[in-house]
């Protein structure tokens, strides 16, 4: 793994002449990231993240946690019991540069505790993880194993149905061989080999629907301004 979103995380922490990240998608193009925004503070969170952070208790797993800004809200401001892992060697030496307490690489689905987590989140659209709509049920089958019985999935999404274009009638040109919500994601760093990995975005019928075929409650919580809101799976 190139693990460029990760070199620039650690750059960034690490005041190591950091640049901004480019990215692209299989249906958009190059855009500029700053990886500045992967260190906000809660002020600066949009606010459907405010929201999970504000719903969170007891024992918390963040994953994907990059540069653990989530974890470290909870840890610093609301004392709270916070797990972070990613799959980022990097993006887990940051975490632990900023003070985070535990911090593991892993990947979520290697990772097997011997205790289960109150509240799980997956944040910045935390279904793209799942990498692809049939190989979700895996990753909800996992995270169901590692959520307490009265525990909370906290997770984000967003519905690209508005980045296809309409048709005459307003119906979307949609691609017919995958869900609309599969891409490919694209990452360069500082002149560096691109890294291209799965990336799924899943609107909230498609979300709910994967869940209860999984054995889970879906529930949605709040929208936020640009087609993105948060849900929240529980035990059924
Ligand atoms: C878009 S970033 C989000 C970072 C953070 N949650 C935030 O909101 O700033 C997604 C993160 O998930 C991590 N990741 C991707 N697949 C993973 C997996 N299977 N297990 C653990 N972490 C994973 C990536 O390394 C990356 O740091």
């Amino acid at each position: 793994m190139l693990d460029l979103f990760g070199k620039a995380i650690l750059d960034y922490q690490t005041q190591n002449a950091p640049e901004a990240l480019i990215t692209f998608t299989s249906i958009s193009d190059e855009d500029e990231m700053d990886v500045a925004y992967l260190f906000r503070p809660y002020d600066l969170m949009p606010k459907i993240e405010q929201k999970a952070l504000q719903l969170s208790y007891g024992k918390i797993l963040d994953v994907g946690c990059g540069a653990g800004s989530h974890a470290l809200s909870l840890q610093n401001d609301r004392k709270l019991d916070v797990t972070a892992i990613d799959l980022s060697t990097n993006a887990i030496e940051t975490c632990r540069l900023r003070g985070l307490s535990n911090a593991i690489v892993t990947d979520v689905l290697a990772f097997n505790p011997a205790e289960q987590f109150d509240t799980i989140l997956l944040l910045m659209n935390g279904t793209g993880i799942f990498e692809t709509l049939v190989k979700s049920a895996l990753y909800l089958q996992h995270l169901k194993s590692l959520l307490a019985p009265n525990g909370q999935i906290l997770i984000d999404s967003s519905d690209l149905i508005y980045m296809y274009d309409a048709d005459e009638d307003g119906g979307a040109w949609i691609p017919s061989a995958h869900y609309y919500g599969e891409l490919t994601f694209t990452v360069r760093y500082k002149g560096q080999t691109d890294e291209t990995f799965p990336w799924l975005y899943m609107d909230y019928n498609t979300l709910q629907n994967a869940a209860v075929a999984n054995g889970l409650h879906c529930e949605l919580i709040t929208e936020g301004d640009h087609f993105d809101y948060l849900a929240k799976l529980t035990h059924l």
